[in-house]
Formats: C-alpha cells, sequence, structure tokens
C-alpha cells in the first residue's frame, strides 16, 4: 500500500450528502428542508473539531448547486495567515457577481471566532452588503464569541461529539476498505484517543496503516503518543499508594519511551482520575486531586519546567496515602 501518494484519508472520506453525515441527524435532516426548498438563511455551525461542520457545509452547497458547486461555493478561513484584507478581498471578489444558475452564492468561513470584534463588525456588514446575492455558513468552535449582531443574523446549528458507535462504524468501514487488518482493541483504542473527533480518529488510522500491516491498539497508542488508559491508571494508585520513585518511574516511561507532551500526560491524568470509581479513590480526594491537577495544568500552560511540575504532581498524590 502506497499511503505517500495518496489523498489524505479525511478528504477521501469526506461526505459527498448531506445523508452521509453521520451522527447529526437533527441538523442534516433541517439542512435538507433548504435543499428541497431552493432556499436557506444565513447559518452558524457550532461546535468542537472533527464532527462534520466543514462536511455539512460542502454536502449541501453540492446539493444546492450540483454541477455548479465549483462556480458558487466558497470556502475561506477567518485565521487566513495573510490576514483579514485578504479573506474580505475574497469574499468581495466573490460576492460581486450573480450565482451561476441558481438564487445566490454560499460563502463558508471556517473559524469564525478567529476574528477579531472589529472583523466581526466588518464581516457583519459584508453579510448585509451582499444579502441579495449571497449566503453564509460561519463555522466556529464556540458561537459565544461571535457577536450578537451576526447570530441575530443567521441560524445557529450546534454539532454535538460524535459518540463511540458512530466512530467506531466508521473507522471500521474506512479499515474495510483500504483492506487493513485492525484489532476490535485497535477500534477501541482510536475511539479513546479520538474522544469523539472523527478527524483525528480517521488521521490516526491512517498514520497507522503506514507503520504496521496488522494494527492493535499498541500501534494507536503509539501513533498518538498516547498512553494506554490502564497505564495512566497504574501510575495514578501507585502515587496514591504513597510509593513516589515507583510513579516516577512510570511517569518517565509516558514523557521517555512514549514521547508523550507534559501536556498530554495531565490531559491523560485528569481524564482518568475523572473517570476512577468510588473504590480506587474516594469522592472526597478524587475532588481534591481534580482541584490539584487543574492547578498544576495552569502552571504548565504558564511556562513551567514540565517535568518539574509532574513530579510535584505526583508527590502531592502520595500525600492521601491511606
Ligand atoms: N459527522 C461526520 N460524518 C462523516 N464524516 C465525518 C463527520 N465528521 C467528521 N468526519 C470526517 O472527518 C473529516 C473532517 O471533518 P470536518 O467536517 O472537516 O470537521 P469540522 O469542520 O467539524 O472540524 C471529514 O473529511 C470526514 O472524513
Ligand atoms: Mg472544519
Amino acid at each position: 500500500m502506497d499511503v505517500g501518494i495518496e489523498l489524505p484519508w479525511i478528504e477521501k472520506y469526506r461526505p459527498k450528502k448531506l445523508s452521509e453525515v453521520v451522527g447529526q441527524k437533527n441538523i442534516t435532516q433541517r439542512l435538507q428542508y433548504y435543499t428541497q426548498s431552493n432556499t436557506m438563511p444565513n447559518l452558524l455551525f457550532s461546535g468542537p473539531a472533527g464532527v462534520g461542520k466543514t462536511s455539512a457545509s460542502v454536502a449541501l452547497a453540492k446539493e444546492f448547486f450540483k454541477e455548479n458547486f465549483s462556480q458558487n461555493f466558497l470556502e475561506l478561513n477567518a485565521s487566513d495567515e495573510r490576514g483579514i484584507d485578504v479573506v474580505r478581498n475574497t469574499i468581495k471578489n466573490f460576492a460581486r457577481t450573480l450565482a451561476f444558475n441558481f438564487g445566490f452564492k454560499i460563502i463558508f468561513l471556517d473559524e469564525s471566532d478567529a476574528l477579531t470584534f472589529d472583523a466581526q463588525q466588518a464581516l457583519r456588514r459584508t453579510m448585509e452588503m451582499y444579502s441579495k446575492t449571497c449566503r453564509f455558513i460561519l463555522s466556529c468552535n464556540y458561537s459565544s464569541k461571535i457577536i450578537e449582531p451576526i447570530q441575530s443574523r443567521c441560524v445557529i446549528f450546534r454539532f454535538n461529539q460524535l459518540s463511540s458507535k458512530d466512530i467506531g462504524e466508521r473507522v471500521k468501514g474506512v479499515a474495510e476498505n483500504e483492506k487493513i487488518d485492525l484489532s476490535n482493541e485497535a477500534v477501541e483504542a482510536i475511539i479513546y484517543v479520538s474522544q469523539g473527533d472523527l478527524r483525528k480518529a480517521i488521521n490516526v488510522l491512517q498514520a497507522s496503516a503506514t507503520t504496521a500491516h496488522k494494527i492493535t491498539d499498541k500501534t494507536i497508542y503509539e501513533v498518538s503518543a498516547k498512553a494506554r488508559p490502564d497505564e495512566v491508571r497504574e501510575l495514578i494508585k501507585v502515587a496514591l499508594s504513597g510509593k513516589f520513585l515507583e510513579a516516577r518511574a512510570l511517569l518517565d516511561k509516558l514523557l521517555y519511551e512514549y514521547g508523550m507532551s507534559g501536556e498530554d500526560v495531565i490531559t491523560q491524568l485528569h481524564r482518568e482520575m475523572v473517570a476512577m470509581d468510588e473504590k480506587e479513590v474516594p469522592g472526597k480526594t478524587k475532588i481534591e486531586l481534580i482541584d490539584t491537577i487543574g492547578e498544576y495544568n495552569f502552571r504548565m500552560v504558564e511556562g513551567a519546567n514540565e517535568r518539574v511540575q509532574l513530579e510535584a504532581l505526583i508527590a502531592q498524590f502520595t500525600k492521601y496515602k491511606k
């Protein structure tokens, strides 16, 4: 298999129709009504990464425009490194002319919440100016970062994280099509590391396929530079039982053998701590430690030495030895 010259799988397996967008049934159904009536308002798609916001926009536009899709659809990223003026000029050039064989064009603006307040004000004026010829689909992670006058000009659609079932099924479908040998544990591992983000899930699968013929959960954790959940649990348990040096050795394994970043380690510590039950860690201790993890995470984000902070965090855990 020569993955090098292939399309990235996230593009190869991008839904071409609204009906192929998984896990967002409420949304895709409502979007289908628009295509049936050949009209739509401006839309605001909010939600986490890799859940189908761009895919739904492209699929919607394809269903409206069919063979004239490329003339009538413009995709832009608001955080374009060439600056907001380039974005604005591109929009103006595109919006100036009438749609080809259709009532309106569609401009899809990704990462709209990256726009400053002033840029959003300008965008709002642009939306008004071209309201006859263009519809906008704005995509963002947090709709609260979009100014009120834009929100009120859009119908808001909130995309959810994809379920484990949806991720698992989609990943298995891709693996089958690519003739990859993927164990069930590997599927579970992909679900764990991708956390509802199908883009991440498919990327991890493709990266794994370049390194191994038979993909196991071990491959997945290696490729995604994540520890197995049980290894992180083990670290927490050892630390809680007061064995600092042993816990530190486990930490070293994550940092140096697996090459995890300090931030990844602390994120997984947090995730596993939250998931631990009353038998593993008493409720009160758990709450205190979640608070402590938050504090050390903040220190690391602020630039403190990662290793020093992680060891100090583990030292905090050992204080809860029964
Ligand atoms: N809901 C979904 N249904 C099918 N494929 C999806 C879905 N969400 C993400 N994907 C896959 O992940 C890739 C990236 O998704 P995208 O729509 O760009 O996510 P977003 O815009 O929400 O960050 C797509 O090309 C597709 O392969
Ligand atoms: Mg996107």
